[in-house]
């Protein structure tokens, strides 16, 4: 495997592109960009400004804002992943909540959102040896990717998944607020008009419902190894 390539990992939440994402990125030396983690660092900087709540949203407010925005990666290699900094501040935890999941979706509606952050992907992959997961790598960020996964898993699979994921983190949450989440964004995710979640003619679509990690893990592993 000596030509690096990008792979772009697109698929609804909770569907373990990240898992994925992570372990290939470990075993190939490559770079891991956790694409929602930019979307979700914005909404947080947004609930922070008052421009989005529960009610209302000032997606002008957060437009004219979008150049104080600072978004970076910072490898932590106690946990073997790049952590997200907003405006040099570790937002790494606060973003994976409910209050933020419930309201990244709106957020990531925005076609100047979306242009800011895609510019800064384009960037960050540019030279390849990446590992890009999100709703819009295959399809719009790197059409041109070698390899192209969209992963998928029932809505109650990924709920669990999810659930289990805030209660290990001690958030208290019900099994039923994370289903409704799931099933907001999944909907707000494909119907949106600029970069709907849809899969890429050229994607390998990878059902995980009743696949192990490392199960999963193998079969790219495979996939890989025939483009490079
Ligand atoms: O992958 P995630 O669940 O952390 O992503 C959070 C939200 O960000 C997701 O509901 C939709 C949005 N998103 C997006 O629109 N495009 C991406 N490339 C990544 C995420």
């Amino acid at each position: 495997m000596d030509k690096k390539i990008t792979i772009a990992i697109d698929g609804f939440s909770s569907t373990g592109k990240s898992t994925l994402a992570k372990q290939l990125a470990k075993h190939l030396g490559y770079v891991y960009v956790d694409t929602g983690a930019m979307y979700r660092a914005v909404t947080y900087y947004a609930m922070q400004k008052g421009y989005i709540d529960d009610t209302h949203f000032d997606k002008t407010a957060l437009i004219k804002d979008l150049p104080n925005i600072n978004l970076r990666f910072s490898f932590n290699s106690e946990l073997g992943f790049a952590e997200m900094y907003l405006n040099g501040e570790n937002v790494e935890k606060v973003i994976r909540t409910l209050e933020v999941s419930n309201k990244v979706s709106r957020v990531a509606e925005v076609s100047e959102v979306r242009a800011k952050l895609v510019e800064q992907q384009q960037e960050m992959g540019a030279d390849k040896g990446v590992v890009m997961d999100g709703r819009d790598i295959g399809t719009v960020v790197f059409p041109n990717a070698e390899l192209k996964l969209y992963m998928t898993a029932s809505a109650i699979t990924r709920a669990q998944r999810r659930y289990d994921e805030l209660i290990a983190k001690g958030d208290t949450v019900t099994y039923e607020q994370v289903l409704k989440n799931v099933e907001e964004r999944d909907r707000i995710d494909s119907s949106r008009e600029d970069s709907p979640l849809v899969k890429a003619d050229d994607a390998i679509a990878i059902d995980n419902s009743k696949l192990t990690i490392q199960e999963q893990f193998d079969k790219v592993l495979r996939l890989v190894a025939d483009v490079c």
